[in-house]
């Protein structure tokens, strides 16, 4: 018998076109046979697949560890949610493809499913719109695995995901001057190199990784959107849990000392949600956990 894998999507490199879709459940429709028809149809070369935690719930499966993304009032502002029932991100080397793969997916889904949310994201040469090298800090090689997929049991080779899509106001980052800049970031735009005496706001002094009780790693996969003239970083991270995420989050946005990420002067979030990502068996999706 074949073992379960991580759905190959969480640990390729970043696709140069993307595109991330909420979808909510109709309602009277049999969780159970959507689910299942989807688990044969969806082919894991098209991208990730996110399970909400109503979803399992409705299942009578819930899956542990999964939760549903709440709203929270912060320091920073309202940190809000649109939690869906599913998740899925297209990846592609072009529009064309992500097309494609978007009218395959609706005709799979459409009987049991609405589509909620929709961005189209893309590389900027491995960095953030600001200019910024995202990632420089994800884990790598086994350390990379282990933060991101859950380990031997019941739940083995599966992974968590948030999802927050942040809205950028590059009229606010430009009028920083570069040197403020990079201390809102915490790195020098230009080498990436790491600023060790940047304020206590900088934005990876409130995300360091190895800070936390317990360490908070993650491994980031977060893509560049535009759209209609706004812009932004769809943030996608996996865990092994969601741990890692919430201890960050409540950092970075004040609730655990009063000091604000430098981030949220110039970028919002603007969506949230919490998904669990099946493992692969056979090269389809293993819906063990969800008794499918
Ligand atoms: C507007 C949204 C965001 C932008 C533009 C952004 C950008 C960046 C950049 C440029 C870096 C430095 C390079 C790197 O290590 O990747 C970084 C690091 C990091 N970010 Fe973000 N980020 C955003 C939101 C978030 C959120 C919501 C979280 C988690 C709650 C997060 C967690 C991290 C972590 C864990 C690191 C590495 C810190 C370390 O261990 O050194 N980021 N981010």
């Amino acid at each position: 018998m074949l073992s379960p894998s991580a759905q190959p999507a969480i640990l390729s490199p970043l696709p140069p076109c993307g595109r991330s879709l909420v979808f909510q459940r109709r309602s009277g429709v049999d969780s159970r046979t959507a689910v299942s028809q989807l688990a044969r149809s969806f082919d894991v070369a098209w991208g990730a697949l996110g399970i909400g935690a109503a979803l399992a719930v409705s299942l009578d499966r819930p899956i542990k560890g999964l939760r549903p993304f709440l709203a929270v009032d912060t320091p920073a502002g309202l940190i809000p949610s649109n939690q869906g029932d599913l998740w899925i991100f297209l990846r592609g080397p072009d529009r064309a493809t992500i097309f494609d793969r978007s009218a395959q997916l609706g005709a799979i889904l459409e009987h049991a499913f609405f589509l909620a949310d929709s961005i189209d994201t893309f590389s900027y040469r491995g960095r953030d719109l600001t200019g910024y090298i995202d990632g420089t800090e994800n884990p790598k090689g086994k350390k990379r695995n282990a933060a991101a997929l859950v380990g031997p049991g019941a739940l083995a080779a599966s992974s968590f995901v948030v999802v927050q899509r942040w809205a950028h106001d590059f009229a606010a980052f430009n009028r920083h001057t570069p040197a403020e800049r990079d201390d809102m970031i915490g790195r020098r735009k230009e080498t990436n190199e790491e600023l060790s005496e940047a304020p206590a706001s900088a934005h990876v002094k409130r995300s360091a990784q190895e800070s936390f009780d317990p360490e908070a790693f993650m491994y980031r996969r977060s893509m560049p959107w535009s759209e209609g003239g706004a812009h932004g970083l769809e943030f996608i991270a996996y865990g092994r849990s969601l741990d890692a995420f919430d201890q960050i989050m409540r950092r970075m946005s004040g609730q655990e000392d009063g000091i604000v990420d430098a981030l949220f002067t110039f970028s919002k979030p603007i969506t949230g949600g919490y998904y669990w990502c099946p493992p692969v068996n056979g090269g389809r999706l293993d819906l063990a956990a969800l008794g499918l």
